[in-house]
């Protein structure tokens, strides 16, 4: 098993669903369901896009497992597990903005966050056409560009956040909000999870936090950072997940995980 394979085969495949999504999106967006809450949904392009990302996956590397947001979870035969979210955004996706992200990311060992390793991610922003790449231990990328986390500097961090779908966790987003802002200069919602984390591993962004996440929106977004030389975790000492994400630089992470946890 190589990365860099790994890596080359997600990208492949993450362009030709971008495009996919941006092309559906240009027809216009029908709302095929609501998930968790009447916010949650998903659009007839999400399913098709997953589809089309996992018929690619399957005819390339049939031997591999398979975690994705609108189909669910395989177990495969060999140690990969494939983690999708093939529109990361779909609320501004819906709403004709072009933040959103096809998100896909390959991972061995277990395919449960707490435990696996990830080897490969990509984050694709067909609409921006921007196109951010990231292999275990070969850093990550745009384009030419190798990426790193930002410096702290006494003007304060720029930090984005999300809000969960569901209203009854809104009230305690918008606490931690309250907390965490001395430690902003401004705060960001810009609203794709894999984006922020992208985001953060440019130097866009200085840090981002989020409650509620699932697997398929930090996957890919996870490693960019950590291979950009920054941090990311979740509850105290543990990974990113639906309890907590972190992503910073390392001075502004124990920062964060200071306030956020105090
Ligand atoms: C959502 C986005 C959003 C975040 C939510 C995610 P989806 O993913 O990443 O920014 O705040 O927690 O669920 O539903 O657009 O794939």
């Amino acid at each position: 098993m190589d990365a860099d394979e790994l890596l080359q085969l997600a990208e492949q495949i993450a362009r030709e669903a971008g495009e996919l999504a941006r092309r559906r999106r240009d027809e216009g967006v029908r709302i095929a369901a609501t998930k968790s809450a009447l916010a949650d949904i998903v659009t007839e392009a999400d399913r098709e896009v997953e589809a089309l990302i996992r018929a690619r996956l399957t005819e390339a590397r049939p031997a591999d497992g398979f975690l994705g947001e609108e189909s669910g979870a395989e177990r495969g035969e060999s140690d990969v597990t494939w983690v999708v979210d093939p529109i990361d955004g779909t609320v501004n996706y819906a709403y004709g903005i072009p933040h959103y992200a096809v998100s896909i990311a390959a991972v061995t060992g277990e395919p449960d966050p707490e435990q696996w390793t990830a080897q490969a991610g990509v984050v694709f922003a067909p609409a921006i056409a921007e196109l951010f790449r990231a292999a275990r231990e070969s850093g990550a990328w745009l384009g030419a560009d190798r990426l790193a986390v930002s410096q702290a500097t006494d003007a304060g961090a720029l930090i984005a956040t999300g809000f969960g779908y569901d209203p009854a966790t809104h009230a305690g987003d918008l606490e931690r909000v309250r907390i965490v802002m001395p430690l902003a200069r401004d705060l960001r919602r810009a609203g794709a999870a894999s984006l922020d984390l992208a985001y953060v591993a440019a130097g866009r962004l200085d840090g981002y936090f989020e409650r509620g996440l699932h697997p398929w929106d930090h996957a890919a977004g996870a490693l960019l950072v950590t291979e950009a030389g920054g941090r990311v975790g979740g509850a105290p000492g543990g990974r990113p997940g639906r309890q907590m994400t972190i992503a910073a630089g390392p001075d502004l992470y124990a920062a964060l995980d200071t306030a956020i946890h105090r």
